[in-house]
């Protein structure tokens, strides 16, 4: 059944395509933040957009010069931290710093080099429970794993690591209470989208997989992160939400 609302574009620009020749493809992926061990012991922290997950891997892109790439071919402990929409400022002050010294002339101009990036982005840094690199404080979701293959991409600039997520830490307000599943009406991840950050918007519908259908009895999470842009839960509003599945229909079963 095709539960998606049609396209909100206008019907006259469907057919107006032009061929572009962007300098970049960031079509709008979540940020993670990841830690990674030096080689002194020290930790790095690093943006990266290049991320999805696939089961309990998640599969990520890095340049081949940075350090969290040459950490993680010799040192494979990690933890993806995914930072809220209003963390962006902190995102950002990451943006021109590489923990790789001397810097890679790869490195786009004005890149420079900064032993402690939690101090530099303003971040606190907590203790993973079973790898090395700490979590980053005030992520709402924290994924403990290590990076089972790292290799070459097709292009020779990047590499492809597979990570494999060993525990998962969430910030208690969004997750829906008494169960282990995120409530997704009150949790955003900041998205790159073309080199700018944004939340997400209002809810359009869900997957008929969701375990948390608009209609999900259990018990309502605490209100949305506070001070933070992320959507408010929209039960009841017949406008936005809830098309994927109508009032009455059971949750899913899966
Ligand atoms: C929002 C954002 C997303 C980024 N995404 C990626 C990415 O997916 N892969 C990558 O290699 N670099 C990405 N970068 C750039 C790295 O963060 C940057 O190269 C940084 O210097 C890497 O640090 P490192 O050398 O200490 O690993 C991104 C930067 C920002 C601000």
């Amino acid at each position: 059944m095709n539960t998606a609302p049609p396209s909100t574009l206008p019907a006259q620009t469907a057919a107006t395509h032009l061929e572009i020749e962007p300098s970049i493809l960031y079509f709008g992926t979540p940020v993670v933040l990841l830690s990674t061990e030096n080689q002194d012991g020290s930790f790095n922290l690093a943006p990266i957009s290049s991320a999805w997950a696939l089961g309990k891997t998640v599969v990520i892109g890095l340049g081949r010069e940075g350090q969290t790439a040459y950490n993680l071919g010799s040192r494979p402990d990690l933890v993806i931290s995914l930072p809220a929409p209003d963390q962006w400022p902190a995102v950002e002050r990451l943006a021109p710093l590489t923990g790789r010294n001397p810097v890679p002339s790869s490195k786009p101009k004005g890149c420079r080099f900064e032993p402690d990036k939690f101090a530099a982005a303003g971040m606190t840094s907590e203790p993973s429970h079973l790898v090395r690199p700490p979590r980053a404080a005030g992520c709402p979701i924290q994924l403990e794993a290590r990076a089972e293959r790292v290799r070459q991409d097709v292009s020779g600039e990047f590499v492809i690591v597979e990570a494999v997520v060993c525990k998962v830490h969430a910030d208690s307000r969004i997750v829906v209470p008494g169960t282990d599943h995120i409530d997704p009406a009150a949790w955003s991840p900041l998205i790159y989208n073309f080199r700018h950050y944004f939340g997400l918007g209002p809810e359009l519908g869900h997957s008929y997989r969701t375990q948390t259908p608009r209609n999900f009895e259990g018990p309502a999470a605490e209100p949305a992160l506070a001070a933070r842009p992320v959507r408010s839960r929209p039960r009841g509003d017949g406008q936005q939400v809830g098309r994927g599945v109508p009032a009455g229909e059971p949750p899913s079963a899966n």
